[in-house]
């Protein structure tokens, strides 16, 4: 425990309020404290080659990656470069390991996001591969994990590593900055600090190791666990069924979202969990059963309307499940200056016509809004009036 740290960390802000105009960094010092602080939370474990290499053997990466794990220093960054990239495939971008990154992130950019402005299938899909991926792991795992042994499916990402493989771009590489990159493109997601340079590994993962969405608290928890990810941590990262649409748990309603705002990471989806909800949304039985579980419900509650406390732990969290398996974290590179700015407000121009889908109305809008496309050319309420029951007829 880096108590020394956080004391220092706490003494300084102290000095610089309120001189401190840096967005997000009083609360993701908060966040920082809240977390090391708790006595009934077991310690941070630590993963990977970061198990057995020394302090001085860490490059400047592997001890971010550290502190990040051990809850002493935020996994969300504002780091950005603005600059144009050079030419794909000139000297001057392979020379530089983030430039073709940059080009990636303008690819993905512009698939995760739609007229709405909300985030599109392709972005939901991207963070679910990266979950599915990385979580395919244990601590008695000798194999699986981040390695881009998930078959690449998803035709989005078939296309980009066929596009960019010859640039040097690896499997996993492309799936963990996919996920990093969908979750900044959704309106008022983190900016999570991204790495590359993951070694890419086809062998099958081991089964068993993903979560059921019918599972119990026990068996999520244990399941967790054994991944290194604490009952706060499952919390957090089930968060991601924010922004979710389900397709397969129940066919009969393909496309239901998981709380009021799909294609939105808000912390909507935790308050709804523990509440009633719109006839639209579907709930998932393990979301209700960790939102009510002793170990998980303290957290569950807390992000209830604190945006900034979950972006904060489900950044860490995220970078934990991206790091599962992973034996080279000590000589991973950042690029998380590639990712495009967070969007820190959000309002949706056709919450008129989401409110009536919502209610059960316009099945026909199913595809439109896991598109995320805006559903009318209306821009206010008032202007809908009379016709809000066509809202496709503008
Ligand atoms: C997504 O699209 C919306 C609407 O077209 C736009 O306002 C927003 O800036 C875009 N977001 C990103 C990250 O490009
Ligand atoms: C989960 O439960 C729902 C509702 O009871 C059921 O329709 C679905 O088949 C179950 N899914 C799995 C994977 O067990």
């Amino acid at each position: 425990m880096k108590t020394p740290t956080l004391v220092a960390l706490t003494t300084l802000v102290a000095l610089l309020s309120p001189a401190v105009s840096y967005p997000g960094m009083a609360t993701a010092l908060s966040a920082l404290h809240h977390h090391a602080s708790p006595a009934d939370e077991d310690p941070k474990e630590l993963i990977g080659d970061l198990l057995t290499l020394t302090d001085s053997q860490l490059t400047s990466i592997g001890k971010d990656i550290e502190a990040i794990l051990l809850g002493t220093l935020t996994a969300e960054s504002s780091t950005i470069d603005n600059s144009v990239p050079a030419a794909l495939g000139s000297s001057a971008c392979s020379s530089d390991t983030c430039c073709v990154w940059k080009w990636i992130a303008y690819d993905m950019t512009a698939k995760f996001n739609d007229t709405s402005g909300r985030c599109t299938l392709f972005a939901r899909a991207a963070v679910r591969l990266g979950f599915h991926d990385a979580g395919a792991w244990s601590k008695t795992s000798s194999y699986g994990g981040a390695d881009g042994s998930i078959l690449l499916t998803d035709e989005l990402m078939k296309t980009l590593y066929n596009k960019y493989h010859q640039y040097g771009v690896g499997m996993t590489d492309l799936i963990q900055m996919g996920a990093t990159i969908a979750s900044v493109v959704c309106p008022l997601g983190p900016r999570i600090r991204s790495f590359v340079g993951w070694v890419d590994n086809a062998k099958a993962a081991p089964a068993g190791l993903l979560p059921g969405v019918n599972d119990s608290a026990d068996k999520l928890i244990a399941l967790f666990k054994a991944k290194t990810i604490d009952p706060h941590g499952l919390a957090a990262l089930v968060g991601a069924h924010t922004t979710s649409q389900q397709h397969f748990v129940d066919t009969g309603r393909d496309g239901d979202p998981q709380d009021s705002t799909p294609g939105m990471w808000d912390v909507k989806f935790y308050g709804e969990t523990l509440n009633s909800v719109p006839p639209r949304v579907f709930k998932f039985a393990s979301d209700e059963k960790l939102s009510v579980d002793s170990r998980t419900a303290d957290e569950w509650k807390e992000f209830v309307g604190d945006q900034e406390h979950w972006n904060e732990d489900y950044a860490q969290e995220y970078v934990r499940l991206s790091l599962l398996g992973v034996n080279n974290i000590n000589i991973l590179k950042e690029c998380t200056k590639v990712l495009p700015p967070r969007v820190n407000s959000f309002v949706a121009q056709d919450q008129t016509v989401l409110d009536l889908w919502l209610q059960g109305q316009f099945d026909q809008l199913n595809s439109l809004i896991d598109d995320s496309v805006l559903l009318t050319r209306f821009t206010s309420r008032t202007t809908i009036g009379k016709d809000q029951t066509k809202p496709l007829e503008d």
